[in-house]
């Protein structure tokens, strides 16, 4: 890997172009989504969502047999999730906008796993502070619209029963050395990180677990979280499950440039309780630009969007493919301006928010309508 980059589930870190992700995927063995798979992919879910179009959403393991499976009439759930750490901005809605249309395409059930304790145990964070943003962050995924009857909430402090009787059982067949290999985590780090890949591997054969039998499981995440998933492929089939599939994106820019958003500074983030006049100035001000210094030089030799944050959140966010093609196209041949492209971005943001929001108002109480309760799949 180059030298600078670092991706694991704990850190990202460096320059992650093209060539960055072509040799992390080669490195951690996932195969490249081509347009065999893509048709594959359509032939179940009828259109193809932009982050497929666009290479956002761009390897997978064993993407092909869960799908064949689905097509041939078996079971299957989608799972997902997020590390309480922080407030949430808009890169940390990728996984979750796509996982959406995912389970609507495929009228299937979805798990999402709030991970407090692994937040705990690897940040600086108190655990009340953690709580506090389990609620935040629940409510926000909430807003987002997820079917009630097919979706699950699963926090793993209030979960930890269930959690924690099958944990065990994927726990005694992982060593010490394994998780020092595959995460980095040294002798001089606390036990409980050396514990937790096996509460996230939970999820992947917990539906299995309660119905007794197989059914196959398809994860959406973004490339940092392969760690885990590598780890229960090995597991699963000694457990008597399927191994778990998985498509798997790439990080959206932060506002400053550079690989994954961090929440950790006010300005480096939109976050989602931002208001139109926030959201204006973050762009303005601190948003990192594809474009050219001078209007000139953008009209001569174009912007770069593939860098560019108001490309990548009006795209993210943009619904309507054919546009956001001819924005990048205008905004990479210099017809565009940088100045322009912030403003499209700001009022597409801004219009996304404003209807978030308001959903966003009765989410708190609404959880118990999601919580995971075991008997829905007994
Ligand atoms: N570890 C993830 C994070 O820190 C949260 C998570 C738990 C997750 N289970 C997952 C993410 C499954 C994707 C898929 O954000």
């Amino acid at each position: 890997m180059d030298n600078n980059v670092v991706v694991t589930p704990w850190e990202v870190s460096g320059d992650l172009n093209e060539k960055a992700y072509a040799k992390i995927a080669k490195e951690f063995g996932v195969k490249i989504i081509d347009e065999a798979l893509l048709s594959k992919i359509k032939a179940v879910t009828k259109d193809l969502h932009p982050f497929l179009l666009d290479g956002l959403f761009f390897a997978h393991r064993d993407l092909d047999t869960a799908i064949d499976s689905y097509k041939a009439g078996e079971e299957l759930y989608l799972y997902t999730g997020r590390g309480p750490s922080g407030k949430m901005h808009l890169g940390h809605l990728l996984p979750f906008i796509f996982t959406k249309w995912l389970q609507e395409r495929l009228g299937v059930h979805l798990l999402i796993q709030i991970t407090d304790d692994e937040k705990y145990l690897v940040k600086d964070t108190g655990w009340e502070e953690i709580q506090k943003y389990v609620k935040e962050n629940v409510a926000d995924i909430i807003s987002l619209g997820f079917e009630p009857s097919k979706t699950h909430i699963i926090i793993d402090s209030m979960h930890a029963g269930i959690l924690y009787d099958n944990a065990v059982k994927f726990a005694k067949h992982v060593t010490a050395s394994t998780v020092k290999a595959v995460f980095g985590i040294k002798d001089s780090e606390n036990i409980g990180k050396f514990f937790f890949p096996s509460i996230q591997a939970v999820p992947s054969f917990l539906v299995s677990a309660i119905k007794k039998k197989k059914v196959r499981c398809l994860i959406p995440y973004s490339i940092d979280q392969d760690d885990y998933f590598r780890v229960a492929r090995d597991v699963l089939p000694k457990m008597g499950y399927y191994k778990p599939s998985s498509i798997i994106s790439k990080f959206v820019g932060s506002l400053q440039g550079g690989g994954k958003m961090s929440s950790s500074s006010p300005t480096s983030s939109i976050f989602l309780d931002d208001d139109e006049k926030t959201v204006r100035k973050k762009l303005m001000k601190y948003a990192f630009s594809g474009g050219k210094d001078t209007v000139e030089d953008q009209r001569k030799y174009g912007a770069n969007p593939e860098i560019d944050f108001a490309f990548n959140m009006y795209r993210m966010l943009s619904e309507d493919h054919g546009a956001t093609r001819k924005v990048y196209e205008e905004y990479k041949s210099g017809k565009m301006l940088s100045g322009e492209m912030k403003e499209l971005a700001a009022s597409t943001i801004s219009r996304y928010l404003h209807e978030l929001q308001a959903r966003r108002k009765e989410s708190g109480s609404r959880l118990h309508e999601y919580l995971f309760k075991p008997e829905r799949f007994g």
